[in-house]
């Protein structure tokens, strides 16, 4: 290990965490000092700022006009299974599942609701699911980035503009870092912890036409708690996507979000976050393809993730080693990064294949992931000199 040196620069922010994930450069405290804190969410000044985070959503992901958004209890997770307890179960169900969240929903459609008329479609980590064999005629729960894996959805030609099931689409580490076509996706939702770097527990439910006359036209045979209930009477409760929460928000957490999408108007909206997300990912790009030792989880480019970067150690030295060692290395080189203080929380989600997960959301400075490159090669040599030692 004598002769393995330590680079000479370090990130300025070793936060690459897969969420909650950095916020936004320049953050402090100060940014929540307009809260209103100690007054209610139904007040005049409550209503007010709920609604202008929902507005402002729209405008910077360029949400249609015709679509609701909501703010919704329980974070991402929340927002889904309320679209799934609320909507399935009117006709069959394809769900698509090629890393450890879209497992999830499987669970929940399949073991949960019970559904009688569900079929799972499932891809391995590093693959996704070919969307040629899903009927979208059916009603089609999927996550448009997978987290766990960094594979997302390329685009969307293979949904069908004139389906006639429903799309459900999880797309919390997608938004705000790639193109959502909203002409597609019935259902999507996400929450405010992930590629804004906002806070956790509030979630994001956005409808379109089609799924608000569902909403209306369908009674799902179980019964929906109060924290799911979208409608009232068979009619859609218009409140919840006006900002009259079902329950009482965070006053702070909105605060913050508002100032993350101020944040996010300020660099042009969209385009300027996604921009940025892509310049995270090409500085990885470069890495991995001048080093041979390292690769990404996702098989083809077109489905890489720029948000959730998932690296997988591709030297045969390593790849010959038994999963329980593979899965060890990669833990060593992580806990090294965290303990040089150079990048905190980017050992592999605990489901997937062993690696490294760096977050290259928007919030991320390219120059910090650029610095942080020259570490993954001084940690892994250092790892793999341990491995000598000990052999
Ligand atoms: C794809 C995906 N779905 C769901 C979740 C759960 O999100 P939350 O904890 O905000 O409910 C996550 C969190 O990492 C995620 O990445």
């Amino acid at each position: 290990m004598a002769n393995i040196t330590t680079p000479a620069l370090r990130p300025a922010d070793p936060r690459f965490s897969s969420g909650p994930c950095a916020k936004r450069p320049g953050w402090t405290l100060d940014a929540l000092s307009d809260a209103p804190l100690g007054r209610s969410h139904r007040a005049k000044i409550g209503k007010a700022k709920l609604l202008q985070a929902i507005e402002d959503t729209r405008e910077v992901l360029r949400v249609p006009a015709d679509y609701r958004i909501g703010i919704v209890p329980a974070s991402d997770t929340g927002a889904v299974e309320m679209a799934m307890w609320s909507l399935l179960g009117e006709r069959g169900v394809d769900l698509l599942a090629w890393e450890s969240f879209g497992a999830g929903w499987v669970t929940d459609a399949v073991k949960q609701l019970k559904l009688a008329d569900a079929r799972v479609l499932e891809a391995g980590y590093g693959e996704i699911v070919d969307f040629a064999n899903v009927d979208f005629d059916r009603d089609v729960v999927f996550t448009w980035n997978g987290t766990t894996s960094g594979v997302r959805v390329p685009n969307g030609e293979a949904i069908p503009a004139d389906r006639a099931g429903l799309t459900i689409c999880d797309a919390t580490s997608a938004a705000f870092a790639q193109d959502l076509p909203w002409d597609k996706l019935d259902v999507v939702t996400f929450s405010w912890q992930k590629v804004l770097g906002g806070e956790a527990a509030h979630g994001m439910l956005i409808l379109s036409p089609r799924a608000v006359e569902r909403l209306e036209s369908y009674k799902p045979a179980w019964p929906l708690p109060k924290i799911f209930r979208l409608t009232k009477g068979g009619k859609l409760i218009e409140g919840i996507f006006k900002g009259e929460t079902i329950n009482t928000p965070s006053m702070l957490c909105v605060e913050d979000y508002l100032d993350a999408l101020q944040w996010a108007r300020s660099l042009g909206g969209l385009d300027g976050l996604k921009a940025r997300a892509d310049a995270n990912l090409a500085a990885i790009e470069r890495f991995v393809e001048a080093n041979d030792w390292i690769g990404f989880l996702a098989k083809t480019p077109e489905t890489r993730s720029n948000t959730s970067v998932c690296l997988t150690f591709t030297d045969p030295a390593i790849t010959g080693l038994s999963a329980d060692d593979q899965a060890a290395f990669a833990k060593g080189v992580a806990s090294a990064l965290e303990k040089e203080g150079v990048a905190l929380d980017i050992g592999a989600y605990r489901d997937a294949p062993p690696g490294l997960r760096i977050w290259a959301g928007a919030t991320v400075e390219t120059a910090d992931i650029e610095a942080l490159m020259p570490w993954l090669a001084y940690a892994y040599e250092a790892q793999k000199a341990s491995l000598k030692q000990a052999a």
